[in-house]
């Protein structure tokens, strides 16, 4: 899950696929906003209005919101700071889900621990049904890209658990996080006091 909560690692795992999600002025994922509650947060994250699209995505975009097509609107509700060059917000659920809503469509993430070490991942778009076959294309199109994406992030977490669960050393305890990645920090505190008994 926090793999998920937060953009910083934007730049990196996705250097050339999550180009959309920073600028020149952010270009490491830092938030637009959050907002930690007793369980749940929200961060709004970045979308770069002068992100050049590739021709064929640039067709899907003049039928429905692209994942990449950052700053062309919000509905009631979304972007709660009204900030500028708005993509979407990640809203986390205690324990497991995310609601992670853009403009015009809306994706969810339920986590399913099956083991220490594995995990039952389960992704879902929502949108609006189309009413032509242009919006469908483009739907379909948005899901892809996203999906692209979504595997270059599952990649990593493979290789990271490869990592931690090697005979290379104990699983480590002490990885630093960022303030862009607050998140990440206020869900394993509420999990750790939660599991202690302390919430
Ligand atoms: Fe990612």
């Amino acid at each position: 899950m926090s793999a998920f909560n937060e953009v910083y690692h934007v730049a990196f795992v996705h250097s050339e696929s999550g180009n959309s999600f920073r600028d020149k002025d952010n270009m490491f994922g830092r938030p637009l906003w959050t907002k930690l509650d007793k369980r749940h947060h929200t961060l709004s994250i970045l979308g770069n209005p002068d992100f050049e699209m590739t021709p064929v995505e640039a067709i899907a975009a003049s039928h429905t919101p692209q994942v990449s097509q950052g700053g062309v609107g919000y509905g009631r509700g979304a972007n709660p700071s009204g900030a500028k060059n708005w993509s979407l917000d990640i809203n986390v659920i205690f324990p497991n889900f995310f609601v992670d809503v853009a403009s015009g469509w809306y994706f969810t993430y339920n986590f399913w621990p099956l083991s220490p070490d594995r995990t039952f991942y389960e992704m879902k778009n929502y949108y609006a049904p189309p009413r032509n076959a242009s919006e469908r294309f483009s739907h379909e199109y948005s899901r892809a890209v996203l999906r692209d994406i979504l595997h270059e992030d599952l990649h990593m977490m493979e290789q990271t658990q490869t990592g931690v669960t090697s005979a290379a050393g104990a699983p480590r305890h002490d990885i630093l996080l960022s303030d862009s990645e607050v998140c990440v920090r206020h869900h394993m505190k509420v999990v750790d006091d939660h599991v202690r008994g302390k919430d």
